[in-house]
C-alpha cells in the first residue's frame, strides 16, 4: 500500500479525489489533511470515512504537516482558497493559505523527500481573447488577474523554484473549470442549478460572454492519478479536455434542462477584472503520458449533475440563504 496525504480533501476536487481513489487505486492508503473552512465538509467525504484517515488541522500548521508528511510517501495538495469572487472581498485567507500553505508543504517534503504533486489552476495565465486562435500551453507565461489566481501562480513558481533549488521531487497540474457533485454551491453551475431548485432565477455576470473549459471532476482526478504514475518529476502538464462554452450556452442549457424559459435568468453585476476566456491544450498530457478524458459530453455530464443536486438537497440547502446573501449584497 501506497500512504498518500491529500490535503483539502474534503473540498470538491479533492472529495472527488478521494472517492475516485478509494473506487479506482486500492493500493492507496488515504489521510486527509483537511481545515473544514466554510468550503470542506466531512458530509462530503460521508461514504469514505470509515476507509480513511481524516485529519482536522489546517497547512499552514508546521508541525502537524511535517508530520503527517513524514508519514506518507506522496502529498497531493489541493487545499486552496479557491473562489475569486471571495478572493476580491478579502485577500488574506488567499495569500495565507495558498501561498503559505504551499511554502509549509514544500518545507516538509523538502526534510523528508516525499514525493508531491501541486494542483494549480489555468487562471495562472490570465486570461485570452475570445477569437485567439491560441490556448493555453504549459509555456504560456504566467499573467495571472485576480487575488485568487496570482497566489495560486505564488504557489506554483514556489513549487518550481524547490525543485529546482533544492532537488524537490514535485510536479504540478493546472487545471481548467471543473464540475460535478460537492461542487461548492458559490460557483457558478451549482449556484444557478440551486437557484432553479429553490425559485430564484439565474444570476449572469454581465453578458455572459465569458467562455470557460469545462472538464468534469472525474477527469482530472484521473489525469492527476495519470501524473502521478507516469509524471516526470518538475515538469508542469495542464489538463483540460476541449470543453469550452459561453456562460451564456451554460446558462441556457441549464434553463433547458431544468424547463424554464428566459424570464428564469437575471443579467446581474460583472465581475471586476473578469477574466474573458480560458482555454487549454492539454496534448503534452496526453501525448507524452497517454491521458485521455472520458466525460467528453457536456450536456450528459452537466444532466448528471443537475440530478445530483436534485438529489443531494440536504447537502446545499443549509448553504444557500447564507451564499445568496453575500452575493446580493455584491449586487450579483
Ligand atoms: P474548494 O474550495 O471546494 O475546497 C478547498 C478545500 O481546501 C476545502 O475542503 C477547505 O476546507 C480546504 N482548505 C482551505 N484552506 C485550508 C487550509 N488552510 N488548511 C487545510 N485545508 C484548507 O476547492 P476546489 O474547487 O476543490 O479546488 C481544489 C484545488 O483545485 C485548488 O487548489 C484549486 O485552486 C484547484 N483548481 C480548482 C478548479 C475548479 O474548477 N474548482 C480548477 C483548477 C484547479
Ligand atoms: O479555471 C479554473 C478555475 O475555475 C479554478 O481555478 C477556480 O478555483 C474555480 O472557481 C473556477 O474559477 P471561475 O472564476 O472561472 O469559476 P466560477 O464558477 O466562479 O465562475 C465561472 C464563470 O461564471 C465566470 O465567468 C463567472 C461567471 N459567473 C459566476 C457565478 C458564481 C456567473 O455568471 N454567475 C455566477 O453566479
Amino acid at each position: 500500500m501506497t500512504k498518500i496525504l491529500v490535503t483539502g480533501g474534503a473540498g470538491f476536487i479533492g472529495a472527488n479525489f478521494v472517492h475516485y481513489t478509494l473506487k479506482n487505486k486500492p493500493d492507496y492508503k488515504i489521510t486527509v489533511l483537511d481545515a473544514l473552512t466554510y468550503a470542506g465538509s466531512k458530509n462530503n467525504l460521508k461514504a469514505a470515512m470509515d476507509k480513511i484517515t481524516f485529519i482536522e488541522g489546517d497547512i499552514t500548521d508546521s508541525e502537524l504537516v511535517d508530520k503527517l508528511i513524514s508519514e506518507n510517501e506522496i502529498v497531493v495538495h489541493f487545499a486552496a482558497e479557491s473562489h475569486n469572487d471571495n478572493s476580491l472581498l478579502d485577500q488574506w485567507p488567499f495569500i495565507n493559505t495558498n501561498i503559505i500553505g504551499t511554502y509549509t508543504i514544500l518545507q516538509a517534503v523538502r526534510k523528508h523527500e516525499k514525493r508531491l504533486h501541486h494542483i494549480s489552476t489555468d487562471e495562472v495565465c490570465g486570461d485570452l481573447e475570445l477569437d485567439d486562435p491560441n490556448k493555453f500551453t504549459e509555456s504560456t507565461p504566467y499573467n495571472p488577474s485576480s487575488p485568487y489566481s496570482s497566489a495560486k501562480a505564488s504557489s506554483d513558481m514556489l513549487v518550481r523554484a524547490w525543485v529546482r533549488s533544492f532537488g524537490v521531487k514535485a510536479t504540478i497540474s493546472n487545471c481548467s473549470n471543473n464540475y460535478g457533485p460537492y461542487q461548492h454551491i458559490e460557483k457558478m453551475i451549482p449556484r444557478q442549478i440551486t437557484n432553479l431548485l429553490f425559485g430564484q432565477k439565474l444570476k449572469l455576470y454581465g453578458l455572459g460572454e465569458n467562455v470557460r473549459d469545462w472538464i468534469h471532476v472525474d477527469d482530472h482526478n484521473s489525469a492527476v492519478h495519470t501524473i502521478l504514475e507516469k509524471g516526470k518529476i518538475g515538469e508542469t502538464y495542464l489538463i483540460g479536455a476541449n470543453g469550452e462554452k459561453s456562460n451564456i450556452e451554460v446558462f441556457n442549457l441549464i434553463l433547458k434542462m431544468m424547463g424554464k424559459d428566459n424570464s428564469w435568468l437575471d443579467h446581474v453585476k460583472d465581475r471586476p477584472g473578469h477574466d474573458m476566456r480560458y482555454a487549454i491544450d492539454s496534448s503534452k498530457l496526453q501525448k507524452e503520458l497517454g491521458w485521455k478524458p472520458t466525460f467528453t459530453n457536456f450536456e450528459e455530464g452537466l444532466a448528471n449533475t443537475i440530478d445530483w443536486y436534485r438529489d443531494n438537497q440536504w447537502w446545499w440547502e443549509p448553504l444557500k440563504a447564507k451564499v445568496e446573501a453575500k452575493y446580493k449584497a455584491q449586487g450579483q
